[in-house]
């Protein structure tokens, strides 16, 4: 019987993503829209835009589509999912309702505050007069955030209420986000680890993925401008087997009982990001999705089929499924274009993919394109080299025995993921 799937997004993600749907037993054919020469190599990519839902639509109906997974949010939020529902195909991500989630970080604010979920303190303001007044009259670091979808640059972290001004006036009076920053959330700052939890949904049951750590920031050491997502670990060290309880009792239950009584139930996969403070696991931010590059991450520790994983939360079976995982650590370092994540370069020859691709060492493509032979680069964040390892360490010395076998001009990439961990005894084995 054959079993097409189609995978909607470009990015490393999406790459992972692909390579697990096409190791299902049960799928026959992998089409990507619109893809990368990782994704090219698995299947076929189409040339549609993520965004271009009709296009799309069309393509799984002449393409006898029997499942849609979509990675990216802004398709998600404007709505993918009902309009292939509402076409009677199977589609696997949330409703543009339950996508508010992430697309709307003043909605996620509120449903938080409603569902007793533990968040930072924050206000809303639509009126500039009014958040300026707000801001001055509190002398405590703040963040101020954009509540629509900014692609991750909407977020400001400011020890300095000057900061936060400025910050303010730049989203609401200057528009530099457009209108996902007309409307911002300033909320208190939080300090203390950060953890990535992942769960599928199926609008009522709960399945927690492992967990990952990503590292935001471009530079060594946490400096630097924030980016998509440097690197990533899976599981960190701490992730131990009680905070993630506590974050799936706090924080997962009531937030998927509350959408659901919002007549907005989540299906789909559900990324909570959360600040272990000293309080306690808060929430820093929902998205409808699975994050990039922690699914680099953290799909190539899966042993069980996805796919199946897949369908069982659309069919809403979630409590009758259980995942196996490989045990042992990976480690991810992303390779990105110089320049990233302001302006760079693409069309540079990539060379060394081949010889990099090691057993354990996983190349997952992004921002790349082949044309004829050669693969060139195509976007800010090219690579995302996986390395699986008995210890942290021995998964770290093979993400980056991969990233030192490949090579292009200017490529940039963070030299100490992972170092705290692999500094971390429980981690590490010893
Ligand atoms: P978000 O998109 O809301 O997750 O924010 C992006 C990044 O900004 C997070 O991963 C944190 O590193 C940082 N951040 C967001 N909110 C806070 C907060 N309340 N306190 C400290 N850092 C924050
Ligand atoms: N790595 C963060 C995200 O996917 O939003």
């Amino acid at each position: 019987m054959s079993f097409t799937v189609l995978i909607i997004g470009a990015g490393g993600r999406e790459h992972a993503l692909a390579v697990k749907v096409a190791a299902s037993p049960r799928v026959t054919r992998v089409l990507c829209a619109p893809g990368n020469a990782g994704t090219a190599d698995l299947g076929e990519n189409l040339a549609i835009e993520a965004t271009d839902s009709a296009a799309l639509l069309t393509a799984a109906r002449q393409n006898a589509v029997d499942l849609t997974i979509v990675g990216p949010e802004v398709p998600l939020c404007a709505g993918i999912v009902d309009r292939f529902e509402g076409a009677r195909l199977r589609i696997f991500g949330p409703s543009a309702a339950a996508a508010r989630i992430e697309g709307d970080k003043a909605y996620a604010k509120r449903l938080m505050k409603r569902c007793n979920v533990p968040t930072g303190e924050a206000r809303i303001f639509d009126n500039f007069q009014n958040a300026k007044t707000y801001i001055a009259t509190r002398d405590l670091p703040q963040v101020v955030k954009a509540a629509g979808l900014a692609a991750g640059k909407g977020v400001f972290v400011c020890d300095d209420p000057a900061d936060a001004l400025l910050a303010a006036e730049r989203l609401m009076e200057e528009g530099i986000c457009g209108d996902a920053g007309r409307r911002i959330v300033v909320e208190e700052k939080l300090e203390g680890p950060e953890l990535s939890v992942i769960a599928l949904v199926d609008g009522r049951t709960i399945y927690v993925l492992e967990s990952a750590q990503d590292y935001k920031r471009l530079g060594d050491g946490d400096t630097g401008p924030n980016t998509g997502g440097m690197g990533a670990l899976s599981p960190p060290p701490t992730a131990t087997a009680d905070v993630l309880a506590t974050i799936e009792r706090e924080i997962l239950v009531p937030i998927v009982d509350g959408l659901r009584s919002e007549g907005a139930p989540f299906r789909g996969a559900l990324y909570a990001g959360v600040m272990l403070t000293a309080g306690g696991p808060k929430v820093l931010e929902f998205n409808c999705r699975f994050g990039d590059p922690e699914t680099q991450a953290i799909l190539p520790r899966l042993r069980s089929d996805f796919v199946e994983a897949i369908e069982a939360a659309i069919d809403g079976r979630l409590d009758q499924i259980e995942l196996a995982w490989d045990p042992r650590p990976a480690v991810t370092v992303v390779m990105a274009s110089a320049g990233y994540p302001g302006k760079y370069e693409i069309g540079r020859i990539i060379s060394g993919l081949n010889a990099a691709a090691l057993p354990d060492i996983h190349v997952f493509h992004a921002g790349s394109k082949r044309i004829g032979d050669q693969v060139f680069t195509d976007g800010g964040r090219v690579l995302a080299i996986t390395g699986l390892g008995a210890t942290l360490a021995e998964a770290r010395a093979r993400a980056y025995q991969g990233v030192r076998t490949i090579s292009f001009e200017g490529a940039q990439y963070r030299t100490d993921i992972a170092d705290w961990a692999v500094r971390t005894p429980r981690a590490s084995g010893g």
